[in-house]
């Protein structure tokens, strides 16, 4: 009997850590013995480039080419377009030609299984079949959609995933109705936990209160490795460490910003830590230039660091810590904010009487 399990990686939020997720996990199980097959299935390649191919434009036959000889039904030779990497995986890379193959998609019968047709040709060569999506819920994320059997949602655990995980929802569900009903969804994954904070706990608590029974969140979660702390003084050594880019991607922002004098990047600390959030690479080489001219200062600095937040968080947080002198440690956030906001009103009404009191 085959057993091969095949697992989408998904989350049409960009930067949750699906790549890195793909990346770890299949290279762990291949560790484990595992026959493992990743296919990269975003046109950004990031796998591909991960996985030490900086330049995936110039790979010959990539996953564009497969699919394309699926739709076509031309014969596919044996590990036609695979890669066997040095560390135990086998990989079919991407490049943007899938963007192109994506948007042809439109016109092919059958076109959310054609990724499902390559799958179930190749699976019983291996015990693992890990797809990368990219960052959006496209024709190609369907066909990752349709060819799995269980799902891995990468959450970044310093943003409210809420809204972004009720639309991946229903598209799964119409998947399962339409295309794939043995569909499962394994779990929620918290990447980038930064364990000095309490906010992996508390989108672990909301994801709960939310979603119920429908979603399960891992118990582990994958710790940020990116740490304020560790902006280093020499913005070289970064890459030095690794060679094949994975991390030096990540640190780029920090290679930014290890211009920075020791005083300024306290600054940046501290910009982070009230922004709640680590700076983008656009933010990172904003600060730097600010840094070199003469006009910079703390404030500054934190209304670059704001902005992103603005947009991308419309919420305000209160630390765990300031909170919990008031309210039962059996209190869900659920039932925290309801009672703030019970409270509020209530403050409401008092200011209202006393106003029309006073008139
Ligand atoms: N645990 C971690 N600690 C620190 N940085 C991380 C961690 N996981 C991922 N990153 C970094 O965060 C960035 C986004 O990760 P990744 O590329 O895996 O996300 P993604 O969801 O695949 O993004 P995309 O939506 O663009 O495909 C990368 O620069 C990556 O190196
Ligand atoms: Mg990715």
């Amino acid at each position: 009997m085959n057993k091969t399990v095949v697992l989408t990686v998904v989350n049409q939020k960009g930067g949750t850590g699906k790549t890195v997720t793909c990346e770890n996990l299949g290279i762990g199980l291949a560790n484990e013995g595992k026959r493992v097959l990743l296919i990269d299935n975003d046109p950004q390649g990031s796998l591909t480039i991960s996985l030490g191919y900086p330049r995936p434009d110039e790979i010959t036959v990539t996953l564009s080419d497969i699919l394309a000889k699926v739709i076509q039904e031309q014969e596919i030779a044996e590990d036609e377009g695979i890669i066997k990497h040095e560390e135990g995986i086998d990989l079919i890379p991407a490049n943007i030609e899938l963007s192109g193959l994506e948007v042809s998609l439109v016109n092919v019968m059958n076109r959310e299984k054609i990724l499902k047709q390559y799958v179930d040709s190749v699976k019983d060569k291996y015990d693992f079949i890990l797809i990368d999506c990219g960052p959006s819920l496209g024709m190609l994320t369907i066909n990752a959609l349709a060819a799995a059997d269980r799902l891995i949602i990468p959450v970044q655990a310093q943003y409210l995933p809420a809204k972004g995980l009720e639309l991946l929802l229903q598209t799964v569900n119409k998947v399962r109705k339409y295309i794939n009903p043995s569909l499962k969804i394994e779990g929620v994954l918290l990447t980038m936990v930064d364990s000095r904070t309490n906010y992996a706990k508390d989108i672990s608590n909301l994801i709960r209160t939310v979603y119920g029974g429908k979603l399960h969140v891992y118990k582990t979660d994958i710790p940020q490795s990116v740490r304020a702390s560790e902006i280093s003084a020499e913005g070289k050594s970064i890459y030095e460490h690794d060679p094949r880019g994975k991390v030096a991607d990540a640190y780029r922002p920090a290679v930014e910003l290890s211009f920075l004098s020791p005083e300024q990047q306290n600054d940046v600390i501290e910009a982070m830590d009230y922004a709640q959030c680590t700076p983008s690479l656009s933010q990172a080489q904003r600060i730097k230039k600010l840094s070199q001219s003469d006009e910079y200062s703390l404030e500054k600095v934190e209304e670059i660091m704001n902005e992103e937040k603005k947009s991308e968080l419309d919420h305000v947080t209160i630390k765990n810590e300031v909170l919990k002198k008031y309210f039962p440690k059996s209190y869900t956030p659920k039932q925290v904010e309801d009672t703030i906001v019970k409270l509020l009103e209530q403050w409401q009404k008092q200011k209202q009487k006393k106003r029309e009191m006073s008139l």
